[in-house]
Formats: structure tokens, sequence, C-alpha cells
């Protein structure tokens, strides 16, 4: 069932820079797109339309078939939540719990719902110790985590991040990944993620849209997009290091295989079998 549909969405900042253009995209619940492209391409610009952060300056976002420029702003932003890309534009309040419960408070929820809420996210995000702490003093990773905790105690139906492993080291960004794909396998909320970090991409992702100077390139499926080398290349992106890496011994008689492998574990089945065949 479609989630989100973006039909025709233009946006211009003014006075006359065009960020995005003609853009059309219906996204089905219970997805996991990521929206690449190189900088500057207008990602965030189109993340911030889908829950009305910014307005298009043409075109129309809906929200299971209701334009949400006639939902109130409360509303839209509890169902599509936005985690920002730098947390520190996100985070505001004093402490941890403050700064969680800000957002179910607004919503007009009892106390008991909001104390039940707060309580729920520091668990799911493992950062009970961290209730009382002042939010500047805390990592840029556990600011993140905040953040999203404070999204996620709105209970969204879709969650949109904006490139959330651009500052985090690899281990970090693995543990994010890791947690985005159970709530999105678990708790069924659709996700829409920017991002241009093609070696991660095949780990979690099922469906990706590549823009260019504003315009949508191609939206498809992982093979369908990472097939199309001409899509790539004006994305200005790259295939994932395993598939370049498998795609050159392929094309040197070395492997064989049909599907073009995408992630790690695809990859290294390949040439485990290519290894043990010998
Ligand atoms: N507030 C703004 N005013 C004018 N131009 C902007 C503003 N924000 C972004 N832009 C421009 O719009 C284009 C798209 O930006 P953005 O959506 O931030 O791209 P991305 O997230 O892919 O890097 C870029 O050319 C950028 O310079
Ligand atoms: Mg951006």
């Amino acid at each position: 069932m479609e989630i989100l549909r973006i039909e025709n969405l233009g946006f211009i900042y003014p006075p006359h820079k065009e960020a995005l253009r003609n853009i059309n995209l219906s996204i089905s619940e219970g997805d996991f797109l990521v929206i690449s492209g190189a900088n500057g391409s207008g990602k965030t610009t189109l993340l911030k339309c889908l829950n009305g952060l910014l307005k298009p300056t043409y075109g129309k976002v809906y929200f299971k078939g209701e334009d949400i420029s006639k939902m109130k702003a409360q509303v839209i932003f509890s169902k599509v939540g936005y985690l920002f890309q730098d947390p520190n534009d996100q985070l505001f309040s004093a402490t941890v719990a403050q700064d969680i419960s800000f957002g179910p408070n607004n919503l007009g929820l009892s106390k008991r719902e909001v104390a039940l809420r707060v309580d729920e996210v520091l668990e799911l995000l493992d950062i009970k110790s961290f209730r009382d702490f002042p939010i500047h003093d805390l990592s840029q990773g556990l600011k993140q985590r905040v953040a999203l905790a404070g999204v996620l105690a709105m209970q969204p139906e879709v969650l949109l991040l904006d490139e959330p492993t651009s500052s985090l080291d690899p281990q970090t960004e693995d543990e994010l990944l890791i947690f985005l794909k159970r709530l999105n396998e678990e708790k069924n909320i659709t996700l829409v993620m920017a991002t241009h970090e093609m070696d991660l991409i095949p780990e979690f992702a099922q469906n990706i849209a590549i823009i260019s100077e504003g315009s949508l390139v191609r939206y498809g499926s992982l093979e369908d997009v990472f097939g199309c080398a001409e899509c790539l290349e004006k994305g200005r992106l790259k295939l994932p290091t395993v598939t370049r890496l498998l795609k050159g011994l392929k094309e040197e008689g070395i492997l064989s295989f049909n599907k073009l492998p995408l992630s790690f574990e695809e990859a290294k089945r390949i040439l485990k079998e290519a290894i043990t065949k010998r």
C-alpha cells in the first residue's frame, strides 16, 4: 500500500535557486528507500518537503492519500518523523528526558502517556542511564540517539533520515543501521534515508531513488538502479566496492555470475563458490 506520494514536486529557494524539479515518487508502506545523489543534488530539500518542513513551490505530497499541506503541522510531524543530519539542529532542551518528551507533550497526550513513551524509547535506544544528562555533555553519537528517541516517541509511521551515518565512526554506523533495519522489519516503520555511502546501501535498503541537480534520474529496486551504469554516472555515484571488484574479475574472465552481487554477503558467496570449485 502506498504511504507517501509525491506528485510533480518542485522547489525553488528564493529568489531563483531551483533545488527540485518535477519529482514524482510513490513510496510503499514498509519500504526502506534510499535517496541518493551528489552533494547539492537536492536530497535534504526533498526529505524536508515530505513532512512539510519545507513547502513545495509547486506539486503535492500525499500521506495515505491526504494532501499534507492541508494537515495540521503537529499531525504530519507526528506521522512522518524527521531526523536532521546534525542532531544539534534537532535538540534544544536542557536534558535528555525533557527533549524526548517535547514532541509527545505537544501532541496533547496525558502526563502518564508521555512518561510511558519516554521510558519506552529510552529503553529502545539503550539510553536509560542518560535520562537526566545535560544534552550539551553528550557525544555526537549519543546526541543522535537522543534525537532519534525524540522522533520515535511520536510513534511515526514514516521516518525520514538525512545522511544519518555521515558523522559516525564505522562501528556506531553499523549499530545505527542494524537498529534502523529492526525498526523497519519489526515495527513496520517506513524509512526514507538520504545517503551516498554506496557500500552501506545494499546492507539494508530495498529501493533507491537517484537524484541529480534536482531531477529524479531513476527510482526502483537496487538491482534495477545499480544495473544502470548511466544512472550512477549521472548521480555521480559508484557501485559498492565489492561489486566493482567482482565485476572487474568477471570482465577478466576469472569469475562468472548472472546477478550482479551488491552486498558483502552475496560477494562472499560468489567468491567462496569459485574458490571451492577449483
Ligand atoms: N537555504 C538555501 N538557499 C538557497 N539555496 C539553497 C538553500 N539550501 C540549499 N540550497 C541549494 O539547493 C540545492 C540542493 O540542496 P540540498 O537539498 O541541501 O542538497 P543535498 O542535501 O543533496 O546536498 C543546492 O544547490 C544547494 O546549494
Ligand atoms: Mg543534504
